[in-house]
């Protein structure tokens, strides 16, 4: 367990409430453009699945952050967590002095293409607004989301979204149906700015051309037969990278009733599409005999 006690610890109230902080997949990831900044333009469908960290919190009377679970360690500082710089940012906002205990359970692998530390830093402005009896105003916790990073805002909403700009731009999508995916994560991790700076070494000249969001309501089969269209443009790039995301795709693709087998936004998470969550499960129990040390996991959509 590790923590950080921005004061002291006395004074903890029994009362807490915990909140799910899920994990995204990029669905499909399309490089359309770079801008002058050297930011690459996106197309992307963001969805949130039901796996991913827990964060719980409670009355206390000064800023206290403790980190839990099986990936607790992977964490670096908790200074530059961004539980800790939500914290700090909404009390800056609101004029604040932050207090309460955040307690995190980190279920997911760090640096992994799942958008743990984002969703973890979104959970936090919701919770903290709940605990200090701050209104949700809307456009204000999304303009403090974004400045925590481009892939915060989606995770405040934590529904799919079609992505575009560099991530920052987002359209609230129809009712997607729900999805049965397999997540498999080999213990390696793929820093988004190492796996940037390699697809723009090996950039082709020709980016891939925007495509149209339709924004109409499809079946699971009309998505799935859509996606088989799109890819993830980072993949070469997140392989020269690490390696292992080459062996993740090709096991993925190799498990029975696979429709689709992609990489999740910089990796090293790759995922698998399937029509049923008994296809899913059965993926699951061959690629853990076959990966034993990988983080493997079957799940739905995340639903409120
Ligand atoms: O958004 P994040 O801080 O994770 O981005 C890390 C790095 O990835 C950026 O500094 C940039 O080099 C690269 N990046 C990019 N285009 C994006 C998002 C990230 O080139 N749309």
């Amino acid at each position: 367990m590790r923590h950080t006690n921005m004061n002291n610890m006395s004074n903890m109230s029994a009362k807490s409430f915990a909140l799910a902080a899920p994990a995204k997949i990029n669905l499909f990831l399309h490089v359309t453009g770079r801008r002058d900044d050297g930011y690459h333009l996106l197309q992307s469908i963001v969805v949130f699945v039901d796996a991913g960290d827990h964060l719980t919190f409670s009355r206390h009377d000064s800023l206290f952050i403790d980190i839990q679970g099986y990936f607790a360690d992977d964490v670096g500082d908790l200074r530059d967590n961004l539980v800790y710089k939500a914290a700090q940012a909404l009390a800056q906002e609101y004029d604040y002095v932050p207090t309460g205990q955040i307690s995190l359970q980190k279920n997911l692998p760090v640096a992994s293409g799942m958008g743990g530390g984002s969703s973890d830093a979104a959970t936090t402005l919701r919770g903290l607004c709940r605990l200090w009896g701050l209104s949700e105003e809307a456009g204000r916790l999304e303009k403090l989301a974004a400045q925590l990073g481009a892939d915060v805002p989606a995770c405040l909403y934590r529904r799919p979204v079609w992505m575009e700009g560099v991530g920052d731009k987002m359209m609230r999508m129809q009712d997607m149906p729900d999805m049965h995916l397999v997540l498999a994560t080999p213990p390696v991790q793929t820093p988004t700015p190492e796996v940037f700076k390699c697809f723009a070494r090996r950039f082709s000249g020709r980016y891939s051309p925007p495509i149209k969001h339709a924004g109409r309501r499809k079946s699971l089969q009309e998505w799935i037969a859509d996606l088989r269209f799109y890819r993830n443009d980072l993949t070469d790039a997140a392989i020269e990278v690490s390696p292992d995301i080459r062996t993740a795709l090709a096991a993925i693709a190799a498990t029975p009733n696979c429709h689709i087998a992609r990489l999740s936004g910089s990796g090293a998470t790759c995922f698998g599409l399937y029509d049923s969550a008994g296809a899913a499960q059965a993926a699951v129990n061959k690629l853990r005999q076959e990966y034993p040390h990988w983080w493997i996991k079957a799940t739905g959509l995340f639903k409120e």
